[in-house]
């Protein structure tokens, strides 16, 4: 039995713009994770077994293009295995699904390691993040790439699409409240909404695209340099810009709004936006005024995290 498990991970700065070539920071979140594991089963056959979204088939009656088939099914020729033995796939994940938190991602990541490593051939990170990236193109239709990679390496990375992963130095931790509205988007519709817009008028979303670049590098400068005000200040432009972009939606607006009045030093949406989640950075010391705030503006969850 070999048993394999993700974080989620929230993307401080970029969302959006990062789907057309600008970059984006991401982080972590540990206290949420997907969990997958694989086990030699006696009725033979590849069976998948997802309690959480009461998924029990095997694995020849899901559809090709089901996401956690995809992700199972990459894993056999990548080992050069065409006769895969019998074998049951259990997965479980705390992660919210279709909040901007990396589920789909981290399920994937989870599920190619722990298969890789029960069939004896564990595949490195770059593979795993290549086989994930596949199985979020069913998701996602354009992913850019940064959720299956800041999940598989598991650590702050400065991420553009095409380009070597990049780490980055912090100057300091920092405390980010992360508040769910609770209402489930699709990441694709936001995305297919905001190629629309581009289609019509290009030069004029590929500058708004520039100023987000523009502010992610000043962010991951400031995070370097442990510099926290301007951390939240560069949140909130973002935040602006993503509105500007139709990717925020009234109930993330009324949060980030609560959040900055509780005593954030920033706050925007993060991730696909429209519904999933919002956050906050915060002083430490704040950060329990400030999910309470969010609690009494509707967030039905928060969760607290350091970077760092
Ligand atoms: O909704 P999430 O957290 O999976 O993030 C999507 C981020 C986008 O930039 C909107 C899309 C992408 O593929 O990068």
């Amino acid at each position: 039995m070999t048993t394999s498990s993700a974080p989620g991970k929230i993307i401080l700065f970029g969302e959006h713009a990062v789907v057309y070539g600008r970059p984006a920071l991401a982080v972590p979140v540990t206290q949420v994770r997907a969990t997958a594991t694989v086990s030699k089963n006696s009725r033979g056959g590849i069976w998948v077994e997802a309690p959480n979204v009461n998924l029990s088939s095997e694995l020849s009656r899901l559809a090709p293009d089901h996401p956690l088939a995809a992700a199972i099914n990459s894993v056999f020729p990548a080992l050069g295995i065409s006769r895969p033995p019998a074998c049951t796939v259990y997965i479980q994940s705390t992660i919210p699904v279709a909040a901007g938190l990396g589920s789909s991602a981290a399920v994937s990541v989870a599920v190619i390691r722990a298969l890789s490593e029960f069939l004896g051939q564990p595949l490195p990170d770059e593979r795993v993040s290549a086989l994930a990236y596949e199985a979020e193109k069913l998701h996602h239709g354009t992913p850019s790439g940064i959720d299956n990679t800041v999940i598989t390496y598991a650590r702050p990375v400065y991420f553009a699409k095409g380009r070597p992963l990049q780490t980055f130095r912090l100057g300091a931790p920092f405390t980010i409240v992360i508040g769910d509205t609770g209402i489930s988007a699709l990441t694709k519709e936001s995305v297919g909404d905001l190629k629309k817009l581009w289609a019509a008028d290009q030069p004029r979303w590929e500058k708004v695209f520039d100023r987000v670049g523009e502010i992610v590098w000043r962010a991951r400068q400031a995070i370097e340099r442990g510099d926290i005000p301007s951390l939240g200040k560069l949140m909130d432009a973002n935040h602006a810009l993503l509105q500007e972009m139709t990717v925020s939606s009234r109930e993330l607006d009324r949060l980030v709004e609560a959040g900055r009045r509780a005593g954030a030093l920033g706050a925007k949406m993060s991730g696909g936006g429209r519904g999933g989640n919002m956050i906050a950075l915060v002083e430490k010391e704040n950060a329990p005024a400030v999910a309470e705030a969010l609690k009494s503006a509707g967030v039905g969850r928060t969760i607290v995290t350091q970077v760092g």
